[in-house]
């Protein structure tokens, strides 16, 4: 595998995922009864947005970088879950004494689980996990394993409640589309409240799309044949149809918690504005897989 994540760092497409992730957290926590987070590509852990590879593409600079400008620079108050992903991030680094590091998906989760939540991360690559196991320490069990095999092992947790989230490389992107699906359909019938945010790249915008009406012509049902709801959210920087690389940045998530896509309508225009300075993008919030009009 040629995957490092170190490369991609910070960008806007982990700025979308990671403020998503924390306003999650934050959902399930409404409830006192305790969670598990099961991160099934979870990666370092922490990055250096100063070392060889980071720099490279210099992706944060448009990324988190970015954002913080904009909100520094801005006339008033952030929204609150933008507020509360880099207050996380800014914590983070001051804890370690390092103001170029950024934290992952699994620092900044445990950063939002109380004392009665866990979290299992696994990593496939055996040097990534070392350094994931050293950048969390005792406060979760980490596995150096295949994310899709292992997650039914996690499943169902005995908390009963449960936010899985699935953030493969898509390098063999046609396999991994396929395998995310297979997991998502194998975590909803082992757990059929659990919260899985999965995301997805758009690269072309009419791929994405028809593989979001294969998931709708598919997508489970809880007992009883109740459909399990589910919320779309994308962010692109480019135009959709670009052929030029990464356009932007998408999020399946299943079971989001209360009031959760509400308030994302309100911070993701925002975080847009903050991300796509010259406006060629766009940001969606679905509550539906179907594609009716192309935004
Ligand atoms: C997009 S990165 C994860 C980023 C991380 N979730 C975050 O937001 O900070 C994908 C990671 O999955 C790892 N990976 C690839 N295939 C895997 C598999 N089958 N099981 C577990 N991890 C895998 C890669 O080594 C890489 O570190």
């Amino acid at each position: 595998m040629k995957y490092r994540h170190a490369f991609h760092a910070g960008n806007f497409a982990d700025v979308h995922k990671h403020v998503t992730l924390l306003a999650l957290l934050r959902g399930l926590a409404r409830k006192d009864t305790g969670f598990l987070l099961l991160d099934t590509h979870a990666g370092r852990g922490l990055y250096d947005l100063g070392d060889a590879d980071a720099r490279k593409g210099n992706e944060a600079a448009t990324g988190i970088t970015r954002l913080e400008a904009f909100l520094t620079d801005a006339d008033r108050p952030a929204a609150t879950e933008l507020a509360d992903y880099l207050g996380i991030v800014q914590h983070i680094r001051s804890e370690r004494r390092d103001r170029r590091c950024y934290p992952g998906s699994p620092l900044l989760g445990l950063h939002a689980l109380r004392p009665q939540d866990r979290a299992v991360f696994i990593e496939t690559q055996p040097s990534e996990h070392a350094a994931l196991r050293a950048a969390v320490g005792k406060h979760a069990t980490v596995e150096c394993a295949d994310g899709f095999l292992r997650l039914a092992n996690w499943l169902p947790p005995r908390e009963r409640r449960a936010l899985v989230l699935i953030d493969p490389p898509y390098e063999e992107t046609a396999a991994d589309f396929r395998a995310v699906q297979r997991a998502l359909n194998e975590t909803l019938r082992r757990l059929a409240n659990a919260v899985v945010m999965i995301w997805y790249p758009i690269k072309h915008g009419r791929d994405t799309d028809q593989w979001l009406e294969r998931l709708a012509l598919q997508w489970p049902t809880a007992a009883g044949g109740a459909a399990i709801p589910c919320l779309v959210t994308e962010l692109w920087v480019h135009p959709r149809d670009n052929r030029a690389g990464l356009n932007g940045s998408g999020l399946l998530i299943a079971n989001p918690p209360y009031l959760v896509a509400e308030q994302m309508r309100l911070w993701l225009p925002e975080l847009h504005r903050a991300l796509d300075p010259a406006r060629t993008g766009g940001w969606l919030v679905r509550e539906s897989l179907a594609v009716t009009s192309a935004p």
